[in-house]
């Protein structure tokens, strides 16, 4: 008997909401289906009653969101025949497509800003065998040289315009209204090219309108909650930024691609866009650590940051339920964790004595 290959993954599993027919050769490495998790102890410590629940996409096969978007676009690329795909990354979207293209035996090309992405995405990107192309420039100059440079070579973008990403993202959505039966009240999302938040409510608008099964839930729609860091905030300001910095490295974006259709998300929703200082960010990285053992990266920590300040404002009430997506896992960034800490290991003899003391100490 031939030997079929299982897929446990997204597609498979709404695939009568996104564009594959049943022959498709899908490309998986078994993303999607991330944990919710409600916060228990954080409302307690900011004394509010409100239900938080942190979407982990940390969990996700390379360690972010990212892959909802690449098994979707790189098993797209393959149905169109194609033998390379190219992305500009900030370290995320990099390391993915760099995994996908491994699975389908194609090849990756990855532009990243030289000097300004997380060593574990750049650990992961090398182990997979891209091309990584650094250059001396951002992130937005990354974007712009790979909308020039499909007029010159055969590759295919997998950013997040390309329309198949956003399909697949779009799936974090569905989960969220399966697990919790309904849409939550806000949903907080940190924003940088804005293609997450453009998916988000994709998946919430088709999803609350087109269900079969969950009846209840029609037309609940969640308001949507953008945030960013304060050095890298063109939605808050309204125009875009040509120098964008912030220790959020995955969100040092000026020039979003997703403009239009992030404003329509917020537009539509009743929503809002905010920022804060990197300290903030960090802060709310710390909390989930400390607090929740949840260690995600720190532009993930931008959408707790952002609903604890909307939360203790009132401007989020309480009885709310809130979704909080933490878009990467802490280990991506191992650099900017250690940095910040303030606790740090004791170095002592090998002898139990001297364990024994170190223990004691601390109780
Ligand atoms: N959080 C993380 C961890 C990210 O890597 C990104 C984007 C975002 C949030 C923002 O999502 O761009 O859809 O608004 N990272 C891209 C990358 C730009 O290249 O990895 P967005």
């Amino acid at each position: 008997m031939a030997f079929r290959p299982r897929y446990t993954g997204l597609i498979e599993r709404y695939q009568e909401r996104l564009p594959f027919g049943g022959d498709a050769r899908i490309i998986s490495i078994g993303e999607g289906n991330t944990p919710l998790i409600q916060l228990q102890n954080i409302p307690r410590v900011i004394g509010k009653e409100v239900e938080i629940y942190a979407k982990f996409e940390g969990l996700n096969p390379t360690g972010s969101f990212k892959d909802r978007g690449m098994t979707t676009a790189v098993t797209q690329a393959v149905s169109e025949g194609s033998e390379a795909i190219i992305c500009a990354s900030t370290g995320n979207t990099s390391a993915s497509a760099a995994a996908y293209a491994v699975r389908a035996g194609i090849k990756a090309f990855v532009l990243i800003p030289e000097g300004k992405i997380a060593q574990g995405k750049l650990a992961q990107t090398l182990m997979y065998g891209a091309k990584i192309i650094q250059i001396k420039g951002n992130f937005d100059d990354g974007m712009r040289l790979v909308k020039e440079i499909v007029d010159h070579a055969p590759v295919t973008i997998v950013n997040s315009i390309n329309p198949y990403r956003i399909e697949g993202q779009k799936t974090a959505a569905f989960e969220i209204i399966d697990e919790l039966g309904t849409a939550p009240d806000y949903h907080c999302l940190p924003v940088g090219n804005a293609g997450n938040i453009t998916a988000y409510w994709k998946g919430y608008q088709e999803y609350s309108t087109n269900q079969g099964a969950l009846k209840a839930v029609v037309n609940k729609r969640p308001v949507m909650c953008g945030y960013q860091a304060a050095g890298a905030t063109p939605f808050t300001l309204g125009y875009m930024v040509d120098e964008p910095e912030t220790v959020a490295t995955a969100i040092r974006i000026g020039h979003p691609q997703s403009w239009d259709s992030a404003w329509a998300a917020k537009e539509q929703s009743g929503g809002w866009f905010d920022c804060f200082e990197d300290a903030k960010i960090l802060e709310a990285q710390k909390m989930l650590s400390a607090y929740e053992g949840i260690f995600c990266e720190p532009a993930s920590a931008t959408s707790l940051a952002g609903a604890l300040k909307d939360i203790t404002s009132g401007k989020i009430p309480e009885g709310s339920k809130i979704v909080c997506t933490l878009t990467g896992n802490g280990l991506k960034d191992p650099d900017t964790a250690i940095v910040q800490s303030t606790i740090k290991p004791t170095t002592v003899d090998a002898e139990l004595g001297a364990v024994k003391t170190a223990i004691l100490d601390s109780l």
